[in-house]
């Protein structure tokens, strides 16, 4: 190790996340070097436009670039950090650092979900550190949680909100009355979202979290395209009012339960991204604007619950200076935490899924409707545990909400098929599922 000798990095990327790295190692130059034992010096920055007008000053002595080899070819550059976000331009960064023997830092959850395994390959075959704790959950430090102080347990689920952008609009609209474009344009302000910001409202950013978390929570391969991944574009202002009504927030959750598979005494795992509603007395109801929180479930430890800033300039830059500092004092490679190649997982179909539902359905306000809707649901074998009707008539119809006892995902849907078939429906009926107290709390 070089004790002494900075640590010289090639940063790519000075947009939200670039330039807080570089505010908080000015800030912080005398904490890093006390906890590292050397400085950390920014020696060259890759940017797309180098004539763009940049809020945060450059570092004194630090070179601006738009060519990608100048970090890689760079002898003197000891670890990159990619900061860009994507997966082409990101992809081809990371394997030529790692091949130029240079270690990395990322914060790209896309690039991770997708190419994950790859690039963990190549860095154990190059003995070279790749580490990724700013993408997951902002400055909550869940990656070093699973791979590090968790390592002696068997995690059973993890539960939680994994989108501060999502969560923000979800926030602003339940206690401020926002709409969702006005709330989202706002977190777009503020630093949250992504560049583009349908990977934030239709689910995939949360889902490329889980992908992750799953890795450094079972050791397993979950491929990404396998992930049941709902978003909140379609969330109506009227769902989030009525489910308050019944006591609930709705959040998007990201969660993966462990089931005993019985063959080779493996497990099976149930995983999804979806809006679910999640009862006002519960932590995970309480998470508000951009904050994320994740509840782990693991046999030694019982239930933790972690809670932070889970996007935004210093918080996501925190996490990716404290995997620099590791770096800089020369942690060996460690990278996900388990000894071989991850397996790919057994999963169970969405279908199948187990859970209690709110469903909506939008009906002609006439005598014996209620009784025929609950007979489709009789139908399937589910059980309501209330209703509500609500509201004026309109073009639309007047909105029927049931809560439902326990189902699968797929008696559900058949029994709003047949409410489909015998022409009661006046729109597409809106279905969440609802999170129980134990899975959460
Ligand atoms: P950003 O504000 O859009 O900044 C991206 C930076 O990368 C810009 O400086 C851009 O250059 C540069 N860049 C993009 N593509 C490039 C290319 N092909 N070649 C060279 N430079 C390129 O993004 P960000 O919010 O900082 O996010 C960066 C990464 O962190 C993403 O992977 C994101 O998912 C992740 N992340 C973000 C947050 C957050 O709260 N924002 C939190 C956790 C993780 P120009 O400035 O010249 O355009
Ligand atoms: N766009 C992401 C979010 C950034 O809103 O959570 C943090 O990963």
């Amino acid at each position: 190790m070089n004790k002494g000798k900075p640590l010289n990095i090639g940063l790519a990327g000075f947009g939200v996340v670039g330039s807080g790295l570089c505010q908080l190692l000015a800030e912080n130059a005398d904490i890093i070097e006390k906890r590292a034992g050397r400085k950390i010096i920014v020696r060259t920055i890759l940017v797309r436009d180098a004539q763009k007008k940049r809020e945060v000053a450059l570092p004194a002595g630090t070179r601006l670039t738009t060519d990608s080899a100048e970090l890689v070819n760079d002898a003197d550059i000891d670890a990159v950090v990619e900061l860009m976000g994507g997966i082409d331009a990101a992809s081809a960064l990371i394997v030529a650092a790692l091949e130029h023997g240079k270690h990395v830092v990322t914060a790209n959850k896309a690039l991770l979900a997708s190419e994950g395994p790859k690039l963990f390959r190549l860095a154990a075959e190059k003995d070279r550190i790749l580490r990724y704790e700013a993408s997951v959950a902002g400055a909550i430090p869940i990656v070093a949680a699973l791979k590090e102080s968790l390592t002696g347990n068997r995690v059973r689920s993890l539960v939680g909100i994994l989108n501060g952008t999502s969560n923000y609009i979800l926030s602003e609209m339940s206690t401020n009355g926002l709409d969702f474009k006005q709330a989202l344009r706002q977190a777009q302000e503020l630093g949250f979202a992504e560049a583009d910001p349908s990977l934030d409202i239709d689910g995939h950013d949360a889902a490329h979290k889980l992908i992750v978390l799953i890795r450094l929570a079972f050791g397993l391969d979950y491929p990404l395209d396998k992930l049941a991944v709902t978003g909140i574009r379609n969330l109506s202002a009227m769902d989030i009012a009525l489910a308050r009504e019944f006591g609930y927030r709705i959040k998007l959750i990201g969660q993966v339960t462990a089931l005993k598979n019985g063959e080779n005494n493996g497990i099976i795992l149930a995983a999804g991204v979806f809006p679910a509603l999640v009862h006002q007395n519960l932590l995970l109801a309480k998470v508000g604007g951009a904050y994320n929180a994740l509840r782990v479930s693991a046999n030694a430890s019982g239930p933790l619950f972690f809670h932070g800033r889970g996007a935004g300039s210093l918080p996501t830059a925190g996490a990716v200076l404290a995997d620099l500092i590791a770096v800089a004092r020369g942690e060996q490679p460690n990278n996900t935490g388990f000894a071989a190649d991850f397996p790919k997982a057994t999963i169970l179909p969405a279908d199948d899924w187990r859970s209690c539902y709110y469903v909506r359905v939008m009906v002609e306000d006439t005598p014996g409707v209620l009784r025929d809707i609950s007979g489709c649901m009789a139908a399937e074998n589910i059980s309501v545990a209330q209703m509500i009707q609500k509201g004026e008539m309109a073009a639309s119809g007047v909105p029927l909400v049931f809560m439902t006892h326990e189902t699968s995902q797929k008696a559900m849907l058949n029994a709003l098929e047949r409410a489909s078939r015998a022409g009661l429906l006046r729109e597409a009926p809106v279905y969440f599922r609802i999170m129980e107290r134990d899975q959460v709390n």
